[in-house]
């Protein structure tokens, strides 16, 4: 068989839902194909395609136990269908029936694959299959269509002679058809298939009830990095400190205040993430103590006590498993010197250093970079934030894929 570029998907965590369709025994083949090419594969079928193939079987292809009930507690006390949801790089449900197809639009839960669909923000592919009736029914339809506008892919269905003897548009696409489906989904762009986790913005450490201590982060530079990497085709979550931007198109934001929120909402979501990058300005320090009430004019005390910040790019590029990461270091002197140490210190793979000026770096519409890693450095020239941002992700995917092919050779 052949594959149009088998390392694209080497690693690729694909989620295969199998629902209750005569053509469920050609997912076998599906799942064959792509656990070949190195990917990690898990299966979950409703109670309704266990009636056409056997878990056993799909297990024995995939390596892994096949989940069928929402309430196995075996099930839930390992891969649960909260951690399924998470996991997935793509989920692609082969063949997708009619019941299926209607459960989802109609966001039910009543099986495991429909609990995982809708516990997930992950992208869907559906890979329909029916008598040619039952899909040219104007339920079936507006079904389907309800869920296109709502971004979910669907491959298919072929046209051609039916299990039931019918002729028509109906059949499940070839496995190698939507092989290639996958191939192409994962090779829209540099991130395609990628997580990316991003802070950006300042943070603000509370004072008294109205008060604050900050710095001028505009949030620009990495709003545009989450538009770039996204425009790259990866799935970008973006913990936000207060801006004044709008969040883009089809990227996830969560909005903190604080350097602590921030540390939080980035623990929350880090497991998730193939690439971390650290672009929000975070305060180092925070006042001990915050007045519950305004504090009065003349009571303002002399001096503050500070306390540490948890640091957060280094707590995350000393996970066990560490995302791959990209910090950010602004200076205002020494800038190189200063991001060397930061990077080492930190063991982070890539930094990219800016110098702060009055006509760059915080609270500009541009900048200037240069990129560190044990590769060597490269330096983005001033310009503006948007086309800097396309420039980093450029190099950012390359390190990125580098970073890859080492790990796993
Ligand atoms: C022999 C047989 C073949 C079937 N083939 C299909 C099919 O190809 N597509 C489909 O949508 N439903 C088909 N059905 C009906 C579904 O199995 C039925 O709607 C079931 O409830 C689907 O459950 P699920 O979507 O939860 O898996 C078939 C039923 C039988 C008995």
């Amino acid at each position: 068989m052949a594959h149009s570029d088998p390392q694209i998907l080497a690693g690729r965590r694909i989620l295969l839902g199998v629902s209750g369709g005569i053509a469920a025994y050609k997912t076998v083949e599906l799942a064959r194909l792509r656990v070949s090419v190195g990917c990690d594969v898990r299966v979950v079928m409703t109670p309704g395609a266990t009636q056409f193939i056997g878990p056993l079987t799909l297990q024995a292809v995939t390596g892994w136990p096949v989940s069928t009930d929402t309430f196995d507690p075996q099930q839930e006390a390992a891969m649960g269908h909260i951690a399924l949801a998470r996991w997935a790089d793509l989920i692609v449900i082969a063949p997708a029936s009619a019941n299926c197809i209607a459960g989802l639009h109609a966001g039910q839960a009543d099986t495991l694959l429909h609990t995982v669909c809708l516990a997930s923000t992950t992208p869907l592919a559906l890979a329909p299959a029916m008598n040619s009736q039952m899909w040219q029914h104007p339920a079936t339809q507006a079904n389907i269509q309800a869920l296109q506008q709502r971004g979910v892919q669907c491959w298919g269905p072929a046209e051609g002679v039916q299990a039931c003897g019918d002729t028509g548009p109906g059949r499940l696409q070839e496995p190698t058809e939507l092989y290639q489906h996958i191939v192409a989904y994962f090779t829209r762009g540099s991130l395609a298939g990628c997580h990316l986790l991003l802070t950006a913005g300042p943070t603000r450490e509370p004072l008294d009830a109205v008060r604050y201590i900050g710095n001028r982060s505009s949030g620009k530079m990495g709003y545009a990095i989450a538009k770039a990497a996204a425009a790259q085709g990866a799935r970008v979550t973006l913990v936000s400190g207060p801006t004044a931007l709008a969040c883009p198109p089809d990227i996830t934001r969560h909005q903190v205040q604080t350097a602590q929120q921030m540390y939080d909402q980035v623990m929350a979501q880090v497991s998730e993430a193939d690439i971390f990058v650290a672009c929000a300005a975070v305060a180092d320090y925070r006042p001990e103590t915050c007045a519950e009430h305004k504090i009065k004019k003349g009571t303002v005390p002399r001096s503050l006590t500070m306390v540490p910040n948890p640091d957060i790019l280094a707590a995350v590029a000393g996970l066990p498993e560490p995302p791959y990461c990209l910090g950010f270091a602004a200076e205002t002197d020494q800038v190189l010197t200063q991001a060397e140490t930061k990077r080492k210190a930190k063991k982070i793979s890539l930094l990219a250093a800016n110098r702060v000026s009055a006509t760059a770096g915080f609270d500009a519409d541009e900048n200037a970079l240069t990129l560190l890693s044990d590769q060597g450095r490269i330096h983005l020239p001033q310009q503006s934030k948007q086309r800097l941002a396309q420039q980093l992700i450029h190099h950012l995917a390359e390190q990125y894929h580098a970073y890859l092919t080492i790990q796993n050779s």
